[in-house]
């Protein structure tokens, strides 16, 4: 029986992903599977797709300039995790495992170590610009018992959608903070009502993006890290109700649990303040 250049080739592929596999032979368990499931998946992929050698170097080159616009204040290879939604897949099935908890949702670039530590009814509005908010937390665990003491960080852009690091002017931190919970696990703390806002897309993801003909807007959102001894931390967010792109984030990580009203109030603000305010409640379920 003759052999047609295609079978060929068939074979010659095969017998090169298997020997690829095998090399992966003597690793560590953990590596072993995950090094044998990535080539095996890339393989398919170059196969399925029949990908250029040009094509190739420009995904290479691709990676590359990710790599060398990434820095400490500039995470490129995560925002290219988090629009090809890898970052928010992880994140699903990490819910999973931690039945009946508040869904997390992406930590994104933005978060800073070590907030300014904040007392019980803060205002992190710095006196920007924007609506004022009330954010009324309470952080329990899966069966409902508060947690007392629990640090909780919050982080969030202004009414323009930049975040404190993103200002020129901005001299230290603002719309951002640490709190915690009082003993029946509730905090509270003003603040101004969050706008969309593009991720960075001035780089190699922004370039993918337009490309795409995808949009870069995130749907606005507060971001909260809650951690307590003996408990799972939560990254999560907090989405706007009603607020635009939230079925169409950026970077996939509106889920509905978190989708809040920030309800306007017509009665006076507890604190006295002037003018139209809105409120938000929300509980927080630690694993
Ligand atoms: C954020 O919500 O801060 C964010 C998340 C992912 C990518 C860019 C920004
Ligand atoms: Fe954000």
């Amino acid at each position: 029986m003759t052999t047609t250049p295609d079978e060929a080739v068939e074979r010659a592929a095969d017998e090169l992903t298997r020997t690829v596999l095998a090399s992966f032979d003597g690793a560590p368990e953990r590596l072993r599977t995950l090094a044998r499931g990535l080539v095996s998946h890339l393989h398919a992929f170059v196969r399925e797709n029949d990908v250029t050698d040009e094509e190739w170097r420009y995904a290479i080159g691709f990676l590359t300039r990710t790599g060398h616009i990434t820095s400490d204040v500039r995470q490129e290879f995560i925002l290219l995790s988090d629009v090809l939604g890898v970052s928010s897949l992880v994140d699903v099935l990490g819910n999973a495992r931690a039945a009946g908890a508040t869904p997390s949702a992406v930590l994104g670039p933005f978060y800073v170590e070590g907030p300014p530590e904040l007392p019980q009814g803060a205002d992190i509005s710095g006196g920007l610009d924007g609506e004022p908010v009330l954010a009324d937390v309470t952080i329990t665990d899966t069966a409902g018992v508060p947690v007392a003491d629990a640090v909780v960080d919050v982080w969030q852009a202004n009414k323009d959608g930049y975040y404190d690091v993103q200002l020129p002017d901005q001299e230290g931190p603002v719309l951002r903070g640490r709190l915690r919970t009082d003993a029946g696990g509730r905090l509270r703390f003003w603040t101004i009502l969050p706008a969309p806002y593009p991720i960075p897309d001035d780089g190699p993801v922004g370039e993918l993006l337009a490309a795409a003909g995808r949009h870069s807007m995130r749907a606005p959102h507060l971001h909260f890290m809650i951690a307590a001894p003996g408990r799972r931390t939560l990254v999560t967010q907090l989405f706007v109700e009603g607020g635009d792109y939230l079925d169409s984030d950026a970077v996939f990580g509106v889920k509905e649990p978190i989708i809040v009203p920030f309800s306007e109030q017509d009665d006076p603000a507890p604190d006295g303040r002037p003018g139209p305010w809105r409120r938000v409640e929300f509980t927080f379920r630690l694993a």
